[in-house]
């Protein structure tokens, strides 16, 4: 084996692992989903809770939902909800969006928020 075969085996080897951490992550993040925002929460197109539906949020601006009575705070945020926009709101939905209606107190640890926002981009 030359050197170029080996350099092509471990990009490959090293792409399959990045995609594996990532399915990893995606399932902790569902676990995580499920005790933590499920109570408010589907990821079913169109079916609300005590909040607004979560599928394909990311990439949506927020307030968008048609039917969900959100706080004027919350839909007049101008925010997207990218990766990085989650994951402050996230952690810290009062100090985010003040006055936006949310009762949830936030998700202290970076762990626990990357494997949801993984399992959010997945929910469309
Ligand atoms: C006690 C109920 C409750 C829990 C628990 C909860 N949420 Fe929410 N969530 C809401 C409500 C109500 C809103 C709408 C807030 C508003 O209009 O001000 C909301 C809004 C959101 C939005 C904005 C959606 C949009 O369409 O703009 C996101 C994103 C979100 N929640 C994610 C989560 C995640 C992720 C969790 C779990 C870590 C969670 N929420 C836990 C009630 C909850």
């Amino acid at each position: 084996m030359n050197y170029k075969m080996l350099l092509g085996l471990a990009l490959g080897l090293g792409m399959m692992g990045a995609t594996a951490a990532q399915a990893q992550d995606a399932k902790a993040g569902e676990s995580f989903f499920k005790r933590a925002c499920a109570a408010c929460h589907t990821v079913e197109a169109g079916k609300n809770r005590v909040g607004p539906s979560l599928a394909g949020v990311v990439g949506r601006k927020a307030g968008s939902v048609d039917g969900f009575a959100y706080s004027p705070a919350l839909k007049g945020s101008g925010l997207e909800w990218n990766d990085e926009n989650l994951d402050k709101y996230i952690a810290d939905p009062k100090g985010t969006v003040p006055g936006n209606k949310m009762a949830y107190a936030g998700a202290k640890n970076e762990a626990d928020r990357k494997n949801l926002i993984a399992y959010l981009n997945s929910v469309k």
